[in-house]
């Protein structure tokens, strides 16, 4: 007889949020277990699977050489679900037929089910007709499989969901893990329902069995721990320091020149009030060195994760710490793994500054230890909770690793992007529709700049475009699903481009925006550290900002009258997965736009980032 728990497997095939699906069952109090693409039926069995989710991912089934699955399991007898990816493998395996979609979908799209009496839609919690999902596909199932029905469409994706219930087998075009998803966890629970598994799975467990891996990993060995102040740091900080004690778990911060204003200050009192010891580092002149003459944001990124490495080397020789003693901590979660292409199938998006290749390297060799990589953000805050941390540490803002290094723009080249006016026209063509949201005339620029943006799991590189109107825009969250369903239409129509601004500084540009050679230099950095300081202070304590998950502000060498831009780039999110743009009052924008315009002299273009995750990311690089 199995002893192991009855789980859902959850097959990868490395789709950005295939690890958020494990998390939403994990929430639902699911035993689950992540497998790879290659797994046997018959080793599924061994793992006593209950039921099994084909994950989405970057690949397209109709390739030669795409990744498939062990046919066998679509003969098991357990219920299945595919999910974009693993719905186009199912379609393709019972006979239908995938191909490039006519339009892709990337981001909301209205949900409408066919097919109410659909178990996935109604065993355990009912599902309304008409819902939002979260799409991020190219290709689509234009003909259904034998023996499937469709049982929900949208406007472009009439199969977007399908099922054939004497199998037992459904499929999912949109990603029900998203939370951008209405409706997408309960219809997770009617599969959980569907395959019969329940548990009382919860993150004290996850304590509890940390704790015991963490003191069988550190047997007879201490751990450096690189922290930032960020949550993700901090709980690892708490956590490790929990299984090993004060004296096993030295936690040490690096201040590398590219920290907010006062913030390593800050982030040292706050953690000895929370009572632990933290040792900094002055790194500046070694990281801004290495970054002079990088413009790539893959080049930056490497520099700034590369340089982390090396300094906690010379700390160590520098203190006389055995390194056959010490194991190197890191606070990575889930999203900086699979981001940075680490998982077996997913394409890298960004390397997150916690997998470089030299960690990669060290992971290998058993050199590294990282308590919460499996979790997400919302789930790293509660571990915090539980483990005793206060409020004010464990509600910051999400903060990257190499900090503003990712949020202050380099440019290699004079540029002034010529023939852009055809585009630019389409662009203004497409607004027309809009024109009762939009009210007034909108001009329209294509930025000499390129961003990071995500798409159907795969990095895209493109140009953002800003929309000028004669007034300041109003971002209320009524406003906003409708500039952000505008900005969704143009990213995933025009395929140039996949980031859409408005400006909010009031000025109406007429004159083309130029690109200087732009480094990462001391006075950039304190520039964008002045406007990111005003940011933070507008905001601070008020109910009305309390939505915003995070707020990058990030400053763009596209020149006028030889002064830079801002973007602010406030989102609502869950767990970093997917975003959208967060409302911001018009009070709040009004003092960030003339303290920018008032204080920060370098500054003359201030945009506000109206696009949602996918197509955009957070971060711009
Ligand atoms: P993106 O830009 O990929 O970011 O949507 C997702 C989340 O991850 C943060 N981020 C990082 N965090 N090291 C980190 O610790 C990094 O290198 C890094 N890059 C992005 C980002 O701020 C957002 O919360």
């Amino acid at each position: 007889m199995n002893t192991l728990p009855q789980s859902v497997a959850i097959i990868d095939f490395g789709s950005q949020s295939m690890h958020l699906l494990a998390n939403k069952i994990r929430n639902l109090g699911a035993h689950s277990v992540i497998v790879n693409s290659n797994i046997t039926a018959s080793e599924l069995k061994e793992k006593n699977i209950a039921g099994v989710i084909i994950s989405g991912g970057p690949d397209s089934v109709y390739l030669e050489n795409s990744l498939s699955v062990d046919t066998e399991i679509f003969e098991m007898g357990v219920p299945i679900l595919g999910v974009c990816y693993g719905h186009n493998l199912i379609a393709d395996y019972f006979g239908g037929t995938v191909q490039p979609a006519k339009v892709g979908e990337y981001g909301k799209v209205n949900l409408e089910i066919k097919k109410i009496d659909s178990p996935i839609f109604l065993v355990k919690n009912i599902i309304p007709e008409n819902s939002i999902a979260w799409m991020t596909h190219g290709d689509e199932v234009s003909e259904l499989p034998n023996g499937f029905e469709i049982i929900a469409s949208t406007q472009d994706c009439r199969i977007a969901a399908m099922q054939n219930t004497e199998k037992n087998i459904y499929g999912f075009q949109y990603h029900p893990e998203l939370s951008h998803s209405e409706f997408g966890v309960d219809m997770l629970e009617n599969f959980i329902d569907i395959c019969g598994v329940s548990g009382d799975w919860t993150l004290n467990d996850f304590i509890n069995e940390e704790v015991e891996k963490i003191k069988k990993q550190c047997e007879g060995r201490k751990v450096f721990l690189l922290v930032s102040g960020g949550v993700d740091s901090s709980v690892c900080f708490a956590l490790l320091t929990k299984a090993l004690g004060r004296d096993r778990v030295f936690g040490c911060l690096v201040d590398h020149g590219m920290m907010r204003l006062n913030e390593a200050t800050e982030v040292t009192k706050m953690l000895s009030d929370a009572g632990f010891d933290l040792h900094t580092e002055e790194a500046s002149e070694k990281f801004l060195g290495n970054l002079a003459g990088l413009y790539d944001p893959e080049k930056k990124r490497n520099s700034i994760g590369n340089d982390f490495l090396e300094l906690q080397a010379e700390i160590a020789e520098k203190m006389n710490l055995n390194p056959n003693e010490w194991l190197l901590g890191q606070g990575t979660i889930y999203p900086d793994t699979i981001e940075s292409g680490a998982t077996k199938n997913s394409e890298k998006i960004k390397t997150h500054h916690n997998r470089v290749e030299r960690v990669q390297i060290m992971i290998e060799q058993g050199l590294i230890i990282e308590p919460i990589v499996d979790l997400y953000k919302d789930e790293v805050r509660k571990v915090g909770t539980l483990l005793g941390l206060s409020d004010a540490l464990i509600s910051r803002h999400p903060f990257p690793g190499p900090g503003l290094g990712v949020r202050v723009l380099c440019a290699e080249k004079e540029n002034t992007l010529e023939n852009t006016e055809e585009l630019e026209q389409e662009i203004n063509q497409k607004l027309e529709k809009y024109i009762d949201i939009l009210k007034e005339k909108i001009s329209v620029k294509i930025l000499p700049i390129k961003s990071v943006g995500v798409e159907g799991d795969k990095r895209s590189y493109k140009h953002p475009v800003v929309l000028y109107s004669e007034k300041i825009p109003v971002l209320t969250a009524k406003n906003l699903e409708k500039l952000g369903g505008i900005a969704s239409d143009i990213a995933n129509s025009i395929s140039e481009i996949n980031r859409v601004l408005i400006s909010v500084s009031g000025n109406f540009i007429s004159e083309k925006f130029e690109v200087k050679n732009s480094q990462m230099t001391k006075e950039r950095i304190a520039t964008l550290q002045k406007c990111d300081a005003i940011v933070r202070s507008a905001i601070f304590g008020r109910e009305d900002c309390k939505n915003i998950w995070q707020f990058p502000v990030v400053l763009a060498p596209v020149f006028i009258d030889g002064k830079e831009a801002i973007i602010l780039r406030p989102i609502e999110s869950e767990n970093a997965m997917t975003a959208v743009a967060a409302p911001l009052s018009k009070d709040v924008l009004e003092t960030i736009v003339e303290r920018i315009q008032k204080e920060v002299p370098e500054i003359s273009s201030i945009f506000y980032d109206l696009t949602g995750k996918p197509p955009g990311t957070i971060e711009w690089e």
